[in-house]
């Protein structure tokens, strides 16, 4: 299938990257020229594991490329992925201008395009978005009317970054929202070849779909966290706890690793995207706005621990492992490390920071504190040492710590083995 994808961030750059190594003619369209010329050179603009190699192989097979030009993109193509960013407003709704932008551009192109074409909403959006708001945008754009000339669906995407080609191309389930019939027959025949269940439902119902799986994912760290910060005033190793619950089925093992809470651009932006919606109808969402406000202590309560044991950090030299919000990207939106971090540096510690991806960015946050080349200089003369993502690099031995001024390590995500570093303490273990 011919498909274009507006947007090449995590998502848009992912999807159109998959389509093609599943056999479509992808075209990715983007408002950053520098993004574009990444991509069309084969140079991913994000880290993510094994994307460079896939679009590099797709760009020589010329199945895939960037562009600036939407109208070309559009033209060319029978399905049109929107997969721009949802950010939140001030007080936590969803902003749609880049949806609302996007669908306008999508419309103004369609308005010249003969034959019928699929616009599928791939961001996350509230329930009732893509009939509300996307389709009236597009139908006043091209002055053609949804379910005749163009048809639109909604399929949310779950993919986590870090392993983000990995459930593309293994997706748990496939969600297609239909406004009509015809375009569901069409992205149901796309992902065809993909082996997965599929859910055909309605475009609001889809939406849904996407925050009740992101809400019920983040109430379950947000509850291993609350367990986890009693267990430590107990003297109970959470994880145990953890893989006890874990093996009841019904409970599970997946997303029960306490600690400094969940980051990303995804967990908080949505839940509280929920929340206002949610108010909207009048509706007062208890639990969803205590998953936000457990959420908003629980990077600090490494820094309280660590307090404990230092009750004077002023002066002190402070290791900062991990800046990434999650492993394996350099995505630091909404990190626990940058409210850390800034807590740290209210107390007048000096930081000396590394993280094999995300210090760039985190340099655009934090300027005047020290990056090092490796961990073993961020660690080397430092008072303690916060490990703050769960790198597989950071998998340390006591040995590691040698160079320690003073050997105080302490966890947020749980990565030592207690075997391996005896003194190491987690923030819930
Ligand atoms: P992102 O910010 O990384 O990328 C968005 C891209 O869209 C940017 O490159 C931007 O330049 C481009 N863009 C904005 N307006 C445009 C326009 N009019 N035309 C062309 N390009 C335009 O965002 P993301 O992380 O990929 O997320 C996109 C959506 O997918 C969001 O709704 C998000 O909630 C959802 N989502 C994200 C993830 C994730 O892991 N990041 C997973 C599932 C769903
Ligand atoms: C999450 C969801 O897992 C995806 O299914 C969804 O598509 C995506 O949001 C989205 O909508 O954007 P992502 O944010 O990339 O994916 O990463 P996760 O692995 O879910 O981690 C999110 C945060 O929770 C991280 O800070 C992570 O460290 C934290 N986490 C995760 C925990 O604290 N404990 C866990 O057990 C799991």
């Amino acid at each position: 299938m011919k498909i274009s994808v507006i947007g090449t961030g995590y998502v848009g750059l992912v999807t159109g990257t998959c389509f093609a190594e599943a056999g479509n003619d992808v075209t990715l369209v983007d408002i950053i020229q520098e993004k574009v010329d990444k991509i069309n050179r084969g140079v991913t603009p994000i880290y993510e594991e094994g994307l460079e190699d896939m679009l590099k192989s797709n760009l020589e097979r010329k199945r895939l490329r960037a562009t600036l030009d939407i109208r070309e993109a559009i033209l060319g193509s029978e399905v049109t992925f929107i997969s721009v960013g949802t950010p939140s407003k001030e007080d936590g709704s969803i902003d749609l201008k880049y949806i609302e932008q996007a669908a306008r551009d999508i419309g103004a192109v369609l308005k010249d395009k003969e034959g019928y074409h699929v616009v599928v909403v791939k961001s996350t959006v509230v329930p009732g978005t893509t009939e509300d708001v996307v389709t009236p945008a597009i139908e006043e754009a091209s002055g053609k009317k949804a379910g005749e000339g163009f048809g639109v669906c909604m399929n949310p995407e779950f993919l986590k970054e870090g392993k983000a080609v990995e459930d593309f191309m293994k997706p748990d389930r496939i969600v297609i929202g239909q406004l009509d019939e015809r375009s569901g027959d069409v992205i149901n025949r796309l992902y065809g070849s993909f082996n997965a269940p599929i859910i055909r439902t309605t475009t609001r119902t889809a939406e849904m779909i996407k925050y009740a799986a992101n809400a019920f994912l983040a109430a379950k760290i947000g509850m291993i966290n609350e367990i986890g910060n009693l267990c430590k005033r107990l003297g109970i190793d959470t994880n145990e706890v953890a893989n006890g619950i874990g093996h009841d089925t019904r409970i599970g093992h997946q997303f029960l690793r306490s600690g400094i809470g969940f980051g990303g651009s995804c967990f908080p932006k949505d839940v509280k995207a929920l929340i206002a919606k949610s108010r909207e109808t009048g509706y007062e969402p208890v639990i969803l706005d205590h998953i936000i406000k457990m959420n908003e202590m629980q990077p600090l309560q490494i820094f309280e621990l660590l307090k404990r044991k230092m009750p004077q950090l002023s002066g002190k030299t402070i290791a900062v492992l991990g800046l990434a919000f999650k492993a394996d990207t350099d995505d630091i939106r909404e990190s626990p490390a940058l409210k850390i971090v800034d807590a740290l540096l209210k107390e007048g510690a000096g930081i000396r920071a590394y993280d094999p991806k995300a210090m760039d960015s985190f340099r655009k946050e934090f300027p005047g504190i020290t990056y090092c080349g490796s961990a073993a200089e961020a660690i080397s003369g430092s008072d303690a040492c916060l490990i703050l993502t769960d790198w597989k690099e950071f998998d340390f031995s006591d040995k590691d710590f040698e160079s320690m001024s003073n050997k105080l390590i302490l966890e947020g995500r749980k990565i030592l083995k207690k075997e391996k570093v005896p003194l190491v303490e987690g923030v819930c273990w």
